[in-house]
């Protein structure tokens, strides 16, 4: 998804890692690690950032919901910038289930994370053409 938007479009793309990678074996990385993560609300450390996401007016933040939220990897992202300054951040997530309560969690979260930033709710389980239609509708306007 998010490269299908980057061939279109000049963005600067970050991928959050964290610094020591999640396990290989499946049933660790599915039912173990994150969710300890969540359940122990322990942001792990991340891989360095390459930029500074202040020089950006707007933020899109993909993430996959893990646990009925946003990756705790994703809070310590957010919590990495002391303060957002007003800059929108814009939530884009998909999960296995179509539960809508799954993106209240996350803005939720993603509130208590970057309190100074503007919030803005994206799609949730949307295709890559919804998403496209998206964010052209959202530049045009922001062009106008
Ligand atoms: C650790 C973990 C926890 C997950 N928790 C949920 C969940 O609570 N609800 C759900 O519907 N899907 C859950 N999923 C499924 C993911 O949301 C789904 O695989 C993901 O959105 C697919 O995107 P991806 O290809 O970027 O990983 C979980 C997946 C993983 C790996």
């Amino acid at each position: 998804m998010v490269e299908t938007i980057h061939q279109q479009e000049s963005l600067l793309v970050h991928r959050t890692e964290r610094a020591t990678p999640y396990s290989t074996n499946y049933s660790v990385v599915a039912y173990q690690e994150p969710k300890e993560e969540i359940e122990q609300n322990r942001c792990p450390e991340i891989r360095p950032l390459e930029g500074n996401p202040l020089d950006a007016d707007e933020i899109l933040l993909f993430f996959p919901i893990w646990w009925y939220t946003m990756p705790m990897l994703i809070r310590t992202f957010l919590e990495s910038i002391p303060d957002w300054k007003g800059r929108t951040i814009v939530l884009f997530t998909n999960s296995y289930t179509n539960d809508p309560q799954y993106m209240e969690n996350a803005m939720k979260d993603a509130k208590a994370s970057a309190p100074t930033a503007h919030l803005v709710e994206g799609l949730f389980n949307a295709s890559p053409k919804e998403h496209i239609r998206f964010l052209e509708s959202r530049w045009k306007n922001a062009a106008k």
